[in-house]
């Protein structure tokens, strides 16, 4: 399959993409030990809705090159929907993920049926997220500063360090409603200190088109399983751009539902993966098993 070269002391060694994979997982494998004080030997993974059969596998490879015996692969959006017990709602039909991470927004609705999970549709967008949002409030406020001292910003460690406060200010904008960037630009002289307040508001103003975008695929998630929005039982968000409160305005007004948050988005997926493998290790405290039956759509995109 696809393969990388890297170069060791100056001696080429053919790497597999699951090689990686599996270093990464013994990584994890062994902090989990250290953690339980046990040795881990079997494990569930989860992928992204839109893996094929031959990315599975590979997934599982890695897992096994790491030594561990994968008992079952689920994905992400199902397991996003365990982690909030939606496979245990009465009533409960149609759940819509919605998922945005760094650089890419993925939505998949999901039927639930007796425990079963079946994905209807997945659309997405991968050319959206939170470095988006990033690269949008770093121009604004690099033009602010360029304006105020009469100078342009061409230092790389300047603009390094820009660059990593622009995220700080960004998390701040989640909960509060002003953030200040306080940063030292040395390329500047005597004007090296900076100080500059930023509005939530103008946050949400600078990445309004982009903010909007998030509604496209779930827009195109619905008219591809012949879906409305009234037939969207549960939202539940998951990735850590949608913290943002604006992106998850934007979602409670279209379904004018409260989505579910509750859980860390970034640990969503993580949970309903514990989720799954207490299930099938027959720890699970409730008299609910949960199966996800195959998938059989393919992730439509939209720029
Ligand atoms: C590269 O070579 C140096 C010097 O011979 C050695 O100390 C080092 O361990 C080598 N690194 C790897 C990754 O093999
Ligand atoms: C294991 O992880 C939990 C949760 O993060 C933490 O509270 C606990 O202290 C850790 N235990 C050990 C032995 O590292
Ligand atoms: C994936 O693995 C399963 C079980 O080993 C096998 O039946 C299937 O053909 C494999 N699929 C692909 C696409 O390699
Ligand atoms: C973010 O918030 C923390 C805690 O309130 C504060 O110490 C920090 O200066 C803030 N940073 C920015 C860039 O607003």
């Amino acid at each position: 399959m696809v393969r990388y070269v890297i170069s060791v002391n100056e001696t080429d060694r053919r790497v597999y993409p699951e090689e990686i994979g599996a270093t990464i997982i013994g990584f994890l494998k062994s902090a989990a030990e250290r953690n339980l004080t046990v040795p881990v030997t079997k494990a569930v993974m989860s992928v992204p809705a839109e893996f094929d059969d031959l990315q599975r596998n590979y997934t599982i490879k890695a897992g096994n090159l790491a030594g561990l015996e994968i008992y079952r692969v689920i994905n992400e959006p199902t397991a996003a929907a365990l982690a909030y017990g939606l496979h245990t709602k009465p009533n409960l039909q149609n759940v819509l993920v919605v998922d945005l991470g760094g650089g890419t927004l993925d939505v998949s609705l999901l039927r639930v049926q007796g425990g079963m999970f079946l994905t209807q549709g997945i659309a997405g967008n991968n050319r959206l997220g939170g470095q988006d949002f990033n690269l949008r409030l770093y121009n604004y406020l690099k033009e602010r500063i360029e304006r105020r001292v009469h100078q342009v910003i061409s230092d790389r460690e300047d603009l390094q360090t820009l660059r990593l406060a622009v995220e700080e200010v960004k998390l701040n904008l989640t909960k509060s409603h002003t953030a200040f960037l306080h940063i030292h630009l040395h390329s500047l002289g005597k004007n090296s200190e900076i100080t500059e307040p930023i509005s939530r508001s103008k946050f949400e103003e600078i990445n309004k088109d982009l903010f909007m975008k998030v509604l496209e695929p779930i827009q195109t998630v619905l008219q591809a399983t012949h879906s409305v929005k009234e037939d969207v039982d549960e939202v539940v968000l998951v990735g850590g751009s949608t913290r943002i409160p604006k992106v998850r305005e934007l979602i409670r007004e279209f379904f004018m539902k409260e989505p579910n948050t509750h859980i860390d988005p970034e640990l969503a997926v993580a949970v309903g993966v514990s989720v799954q493998a207490g299930i099938l290790g027959g720890m699970w405290p409730l008299t609910v098993s949960a199966v996800e039956l195959p998938i059989r759509v393919k992730k439509i995109h939209v720029q």
